[in-house]
């Protein structure tokens, strides 16, 4: 098979890797993929969003199977486009990625299907934002602007001063450009959290191992929302019992609510829960494969992921018994000094191998670039570096040990990953 990965990132890198594996694949493309990925796949230059130049570049490669692996290429219709075109994709249509796309949707969505979450009102103009914060007088409140941000459109405010500030960067400002045009105001919940990405046809779901993500840019869960600065697989919160709660109340009913609204969603479904002291509650959903959580879950896939992704697009998925290993694994995300405010570009990485792999560990390039045989930073976050190990100290200890190898100007990365909740 031909498989063609549209992408660009630590997370595209980690499926690569996957694919890599099955015996079916004999040629692998990303578009536009980075440094890292072109020492294992072709590399081609065509943006994640340019659906004309993907379909063109299928047809004339004989692409058997295309991987849409980020959100706004799934928002913007084009697994839709592809399929229109008779190339197989892999991804939710455009009317089922909205699930992320729009929080004001997927909000909706749970309370009309009886999905815990939040509770939460929805906005179009700041002053009634504002006024319904103020009447409710309540701290923390998260305001959330609507659309598509890079996971940094969140704001947990303290104050009142903090939430109209909030409302005037997300509404009025424009931070987040039109996904700010409408804004979520929701209840801060408190508890663990997890994140469970699975698989599904629209009639099975499969979830995947669970993983836990850090979110914030510093140690201590401080400073801001970043897209992700490590992950660990398993997440120690999430228990048997809070699976199998987390099935019959979120996963089943979500898949189910969504072929209810003509929706039917394909691909892989990302749940970002909270533990909460009145159980499991959806934060956010996801309509792809998160980033950096690919990095813990997919080195402990043993199933061949062609036949779950053809098993998926051919609504077959309940026939497919999906294996994983026992092992737990821990990402540690190498970024870029500043990210994710502003950073420097273009600094040489050190301390990698010649096939950006150290010894122990998995290196995944998220935003690099190879020239005259050196790789050099080309992102916020740079690197994510994964260990396995037979627990999760083991596993960190692995990929701490190889980041400590790695250096460029400037490196900032977390030292506590999987030690806070
Ligand atoms: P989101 O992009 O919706 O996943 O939100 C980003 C992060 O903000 C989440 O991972 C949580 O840590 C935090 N967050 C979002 N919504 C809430 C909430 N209702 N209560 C507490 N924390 C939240
Ligand atoms: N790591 C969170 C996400 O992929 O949205």
């Amino acid at each position: 098979m031909r498989i063609l990965v549209v992408g660009s990132g630590g997370r595209e890198h980690a499926i690569i890797r996957k694919l890599k594996e099955s015996p079916k694949v004999d040629k692998i493309y990303a578009a536009p993929g980075n440094g890292g990925i072109s020492k294992d796949a072709e590399c081609i230059n065509i943006s994640a969003m340019d659906k004309e130049g993907i379909v063109a570049f299928s047809k004339e490669n004989a692409v058997d199977l295309v991987f849409v692996a980020p959100d706004d290429p799934l928002a913007d219709g084009m697994v839709d486009t592809l399929t229109a075109n008779g190339i197989r994709a892999f991804g939710p249509r455009a009317n089922a990625a909205v699930i992320e796309s729009s929080k004001v949707f997927s909000k909706n969505l749970m309370k009309k299907y009886g999905i815990p979450t939040a509770e939460y009102e929805t906005f179009s103009e700041p002053e009634k934002a504002v006024e319904y914060i103020e009447k409710r007088g309540h701290f923390p409140v998260v305001i959330k602007a609507d659309g598509l941000a890079l996971g940094k459109g969140v704001i947990i405010a303290k104050t009142m001063t903090e939430a109209k500030a909030a409302v005037k960067e997300i509404m009025e400002d424009k931070k987040f450009g039109d996904s700010g045009n409408n804004v979520v105001v929701e209840e801060f919940l408190t508890g663990p959290e997890v994140s469970v990405l699975a698989f599904t046809d629209g009639i099975a779901l499969k979830p995947m191992v669970s993983s836990k993500d850090h979110k914030r840019a510093y140690d201590n869960d401080e400073g801001l929302n970043t897209g992700g600065m490590g992950t660990i697989s398993p997440n120690p919160y999430y228990t048997d019992e809070i699976a199998e709660i987390c099935r019959k109340t979120i996963f089943e009913p979500t898949v189910a609510a969504m072929n209810s609204e003509n929706r039917t969603f394909k691909g892989c479904l990302y749940f970002g829960l909270m533990i909460t002291p009145d159980g499991p509650k959806v934060i956010e959903y996801n309509a792809r494969f998160g980033d950096p959580e690919t990095q813990v879950v997919l080195p402990r896939l043993k199933t061949d992921l062609v036949d779950i992704i053809e098993a998926v697009i051919d609504e077959r998925l309940s026939h497919i018994d999906i294996k994983w290993s026992d092992e737990a694994t821990a990402c540690v995300v190498m970024a870029s000094g500043g990210y994710p405010l502003a950073y420097k570009k273009g600094l040489e990485i050190t301390g990698l191998d010649e096939n950006g792999q150290v010894e122990g560990a998995e290196v995944f390039h998220a935003g690099t670039k190879l020239e005259h045989g050196k790789f050099l930073t080309n992102g916020g976050r740079v690197l994510g570096v994964t260990g396995k190990g037979k627990t999760l100290d083991e596993a960190l200890e692995k990929a701490y040990s190889a980041v400590k190898k790695i250096n460029f100007e400037n490196v900032h990365y977390r030292t506590d990953i999987g030690k806070t909740k």
